[in-house]
């Protein structure tokens, strides 16, 4: 089908941005693709979802349904371990819970760190491989399959800085909107009110972590409280917590 009329269809159901989104990523599709298309713009698929990317940082980052769609938020997280280590010259970084890879590799692409990028999920590694191959960052990341609930996950005193972006909402959390429902699971939920990964990266990622080292961890809306006390009591200290964009504690620092 020619490009315009696509378009056409596509701009009546989502709107003309969402439409050029989506025809610069597949122009010409087919009748059958456009009306695969519409079907899931109709059941709200995201549109990440459907063209199987997300731009995040200025980067473009392949995704799919086993990986969370990078996130506007988490690029707070990205500023603020760029800002710290500016003019770093060498820098060892270990992403727990990598995903799609976005915030090693936009922090790598951006500064002289080099490290290890981590998921339990081997599907979202899959991808998290694919994403560091096509941003030429083969050579200063590579892509393990590991646990962050295993103490031994990491060599002891491997990183200068741990990022990490765990599950944090709480099952059965009504504020989760539609779009996350199509992002995996694993990459959402977390037990014990959401907390539960914040305690298990607590009690592990010091073995991790150099001494002088830092951990850099994302958490969601009024979260800041009990992460704090979680990482208190496993005998962190609290360093600094940084606001997204829209005045949200999103962003909190802690070293050993
Ligand atoms: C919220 S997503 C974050 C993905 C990516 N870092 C980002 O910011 O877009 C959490 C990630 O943690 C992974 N994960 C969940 N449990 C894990 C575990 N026990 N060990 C390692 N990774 C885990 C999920 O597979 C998912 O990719």
């Amino acid at each position: 089908m020619k490009t315009n009329q696509a378009f056409t269809i596509l701009s009546g159901i989502s709107g003309p941005h969402i439409a050029r989104i989506i025809i610069e990523s597949v122009p010409n599709p087919s009748r059958l693709r456009l009306w695969h298309i519409t079907c899931q713009l109709k059941r709200g698929v995201p549109v990440a979802k459907i063209i199987h990317n997300k731009w995040f940082y200025g980067l473009r980052f392949y995704t799919n349904k086993y990986t969370l769609d990078p996130r506007p938020d988490t690029e707070t997280l990205v500023d603020v371990v760029l800002q710290d280590y500016a003019g770093v010259k060498k820098f060892t970084i270990a992403d727990i819970g990598t995903g799609t890879g976005c915030i090693i590799c936009a922090i790598v692409k951006n500064s002289g760190a080099t490290g290890v990028a981590i998921d339990k999920s081997r599907r979202a590694l899959c991808v998290a491989r694919k994403n560091v191959k096509s941003l030429g960052l083969g050579d200063k990341i590579s892509v393990q399959h590991g646990d962050f609930r295993n103490p031994q996950l990491l060599p002891k005193n491997y990183a200068d800085v741990i990022v990490s972006n765990p599950p944090y909402i709480a099952y059965g959390d009504k504020r989760v909107n539609d779009g996350a429902l199509h992002d995996p699971k694993i990459a959402l939920f977390a037990k014990h009110n959401g907390l539960a990964a914040y305690e298990q990266i607590a009690q592990n990622a010091k073995n991790w972590l150099k001494d002088d080292g830092k951990i850099y961890l994302e958490i969601g809306i009024d979260m800041a409280e009990s992460v704090k006390q979680i990482f208190n009591a496993a005998g962190w200290y609290f360093v600094k917590s940084v606001q997204d964009l829209g005045g949200i504690t999103r962003v909190m620092v802690f070293q050993k």
